[in-house]
């Protein structure tokens, strides 16, 4: 089922004259992972991946120029960011006063409903809300390819945020062509048949995770025997996936995505040192996964880059999906989530 997403394109002169915009950008999660750089500086993946934009926890960004201000003011659910995620934020944003010929500071207003950094994806949302409301005030004028690839720069992952539904992400022509390969980065919709799925979200911690995946990506890339054999597999698995998609055959996507994402572990697994982001509460909930798949329910499981499970299933098993994740994991929060909308500009009531 292909839905029709709004999409409100209201950019704003605040009363002092300088620009601003607003965007609002849901979390994806990939099917067909992505797993490793091949170019640090650019963001440019080793394979090309596959994900659904979510319609849960949502991150809204402010972006206002700011003439005069020595440098830019950050703020993050109410609090100024510190650290390596405001300087992510700064150096994004030069990014975008390069491409638009300017010197002004912004000042930067995000709003995360998504637990920040517990592997679900919030540096996705964030980074593709900030893409498109920073380029809407700087007046870069991009359309959605564009920003796709400008999102990307901020982390990988949030170039799949830009659309809605399924999408998949290019890695771009490996010739050695650092510009043709920056170029052909960027994600696009997948057109699928009819699916209605959910995608069951048990988050069984909602903590910082213990190794970054930037760092996680980068010590298996370097250190893993099984990085290549996995990567090499993803490739077929992501054409078994788009004939999935193009069928409707929902149990099919579930089969390949949870054989993608366990692959994907077992190369951090194997990395040295190894990177285990998989908890006891984790293997718990894939038990009642296999539990489910005996009783006659097409569920199956991805994890990235923390201990949280993600379950697709029909929309029409999701209620008794979400029960028995909460029966076999009592101490974790379930919710029920399914496709949602690409980034989009908003107004200041959120419109
Ligand atoms: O975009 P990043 O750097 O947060 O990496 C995300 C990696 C995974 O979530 C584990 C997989 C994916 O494709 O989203």
């Amino acid at each position: 089922m292909r839905r029709e997403h709004p999409t409100a394109v209201l950019d704003t002169q605040e009363q002092d004259g300088s620009a601003a915009a607003t965007a609002v950008a849901h979390p994806n999660i990939a099917l067909i992972k992505y797993w490793g750089k091949r170019d640090e500086r650019l963001i440019l993946p080793v394979t090309d991946s596959l994900s659904m934009t979510l319609d849960v926890f949502p991150t809204t960004t402010h972006v206002r120029l700011a003439p005069g201000a020595g440098q830019d003011e950050v703020t993050l659910n109410g609090a100024p960011a510190t650290g390596e995620a405001g300087r992510r934020i700064t150096a994004f944003l030069d990014l975008v006063r390069e491409r638009a010929g300017s010197d002004l500071r912004a000042v930067v207003d995000t709003e995360n409903t998504v637990p920040t950094g517990a592997g679900l994806a919030s540096s996705a949302s964030g980074f593709a809300a900030l893409a498109m409301a920073a380029a809407a005030a700087y007046g870069l004028g991009l359309d959605d390819t564009a920003l796709s690839r400008l999102a990307r720069r901020g982390s990988g992952s949030a170039s799949r945020s830009i659309f809605g539904d399924f999408t998949v992400w290019h890695a771009g022509p490996d010739t050695g062509d650092l510009d043709a390969a920056d170029l052909g980065s960027y994600a696009e919709p997948v057109p699928t048949a009819d699916l209605d799925p959910a995608l069951v979200i048990a988050v069984v911690n909602a903590g910082p995770k213990p190794v970054s995946s930037r760092e996680a990506m980068r010590r298996t890339v370097d250190t893993s025997p099984l990085f290549r054999p996995w990567a090499d597999s993803s490739r077929d698995d992501l054409t078994d996936m788009r004939a999935a998609l193009t069928k409707g055959d929902l149990e099919a996507v579930g089969e390949i995505a949870e054989r993608n994402a366990l692959g994907m572990h077992a190369t951090m697994l194997a990395a040295r040192p190894a990177v285990r982001y998989l908890s006891p509460a984790t293997v718990t909930v894939l038990d009642q996964v296999l539990q489910l798949r005996r009783d006659g329910v097409a569920a199956y499981a991805t994890m990235d880059a923390g201990p949280n499970v993600k379950v697709l299933c029909p929309r029409a098993d999701a209620q008794r999906v979400a029960d028995a994740v909460r029966a076999a994991a009592p101490d974790s929060t379930v919710l029920v989530a399914g496709p949602g909308p690409g980034a989009r500009l908003v107004d200041e009531g959120g419109r």
